[in-house]
């Protein structure tokens, strides 16, 4: 076994979860956590649930774990610790920080998002939009490979333009994009890089220095932590910016200006834990891993089912939309389960995505992640087979 050949064994053994039957290729709904994850967020509860600010063991404790936190995300992200935030998911970050930036916006001001995004990214945006009237532009993708048109991208840009929002990778069919490109043509057109790396947070190392970005937004259950949200916010933004925040709330560090309330310390325990996991694996080991088995699968589809998004491994996360030439999307995937295998059809929010491919009814989504084997990726292919 090569240095960087995972031991997908030792990983598999590291979560009950995935001591069952069931194939889950449903991935990039959510991922199954290690069991180190449900056992810190259990020992929170039991050893140091309280609230901040106390002077007691278990508030003090839990002043702790919220520094851990955010050291933990900065270490994710390639950021400071005081440039992070959490919150409940990236879809109501996105709001509050949407609603936050359009302090700074006024009438005829421009978004660009594309028609990649999930509509995490999208709608915010439109509803900012309708408040303020805003104008809202959409960048295209390719048909035939669902790759982002960066030419058309760049139309799109203007003298009003404020925001470039686009994801890292698409959630429908695993499109990544050039995150370093599109941050330049944003800063070139005096706007801010706005970036939704949910779906590529799995996947792969992200630095939101080296990607020059100025926010970017992703979710811990998507990584192997609990259902949470995470944002990034360059922090002179966060500095300039005004909260949405309630008084008595602390002002530092930076970032907890932007969060609301009192968050679930448990997940953060867990969050800790999911990044502590990934840290041991290494990234260079589950992008080779994942490749490999992106390529098996690629290899295998059978024949008559259609593929929608970048044809080869390159560019591209491991998760895929097919269609079938008569069964529904809804229906292949009820089969599947049917066979113990986990996958999920439809739009899974990428609106935009789905109606410029020309696929009412959406796809079905194949989602690999590392902990996935090649005996599975073979299992699916058995079953896509049977089906056609
Ligand atoms: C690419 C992408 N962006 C945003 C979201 C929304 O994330 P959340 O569920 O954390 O709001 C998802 C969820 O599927 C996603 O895949």
């Amino acid at each position: 076994m090569s240095a960087l050949a995972l031991d997908v064994a030792a990983v598999r053994a590291r979560f009950s979860a995935l001591d069952r039957p069931t194939a889950f290729f449903d991935a990039p709904g959510g991922t199954q956590v290690p069991d180190s994850v449900i056992e810190a967020m259990a020992a929170y509860l039991r050893e140091s649930n309280a609230n901040l600010g106390g002077a007691f063991e278990t508030s003090r404790r839990s002043d702790a774990l919220v520094v851990s936190a955010h050291h933990a995300a900065a270490r994710f992200l390639g950021c400071e610790p005081d440039e992070v935030g959490f919150g409940q998911n990236m879809t109501t970050i996105n709001f509050a920080l949407t609603r936050t930036v359009g302090r700074e916006l006024r009438a005829g001001d421009e978004v660009v998002v594309t028609r990649l995004d999930h509509d995490g990214n999208v709608s915010p945006w439109l509803e900012l939009a309708h408040d303020l009237d805003l104008v809202v532009r959409f960048a295209d993708i390719r048909e035939e490979d669902a790759t982002l048109d960066l030419v058309d991208l760049e139309r799109q840009l203007g003298e009003r333009t404020r925001v470039v929002a686009f994801p890292w990778a698409s959630n429908a069919v695993g499109t990544i994009t050039d995150v370093r490109r599109i941050a330049e043509l944003a800063h070139e057109a005096g706007a801010l890089a706005w970036v939704d790396a949910v779906h590529y947070a799995p996947h792969g190392p992200i630095d939101v220095r080296e990607a020059g970005v100025d926010v970017l937004l992703c979710s811990p259950y998507k990584f192997f932590g609990p259902h949470l949200g995470l944002f990034f916010g360059r922090r002179e933004l966060l500095e300039r910016w005004r909260p949405f925040k309630v008084r008595p709330a602390p002002d530092e560090p930076i970032g907890v200006r932007f969060e609301t309330g009192t968050l679930p310390h448990e997940a953060l325990a867990g969050f800790c834990a999911a990044v502590a996991y990934v840290e041991s694996l290494g990234w260079e080991a589950i992008v080779a891993h994942e490749r490999e088995l992106g390529e098996r699968l690629l290899g295998g589809l059978p024949d008559a089912l259609r593929l929608h998004g970048p044809p080869t491994m390159d560019g591209r996360a491991p998760t895929f939309a097919v269609t079938f030439p008569t069964l529904t999307p809804e229906l292949a995937a009820i089969r599947l389960a049917e066979r113990g295998i986990a996958v999920w059809w439809g739009d899974y929010y990428a609106l935009e995505v789905m109606r410029r491919l020309g696929l009412p009814d959406g796809a079905v989504r194949l989602g690999i992640v590392h902990y996935n084997t090649a005996e599975e990726v073979d299992r699916l292919l058995g079953e896509l087979q049977r089906l056609v």
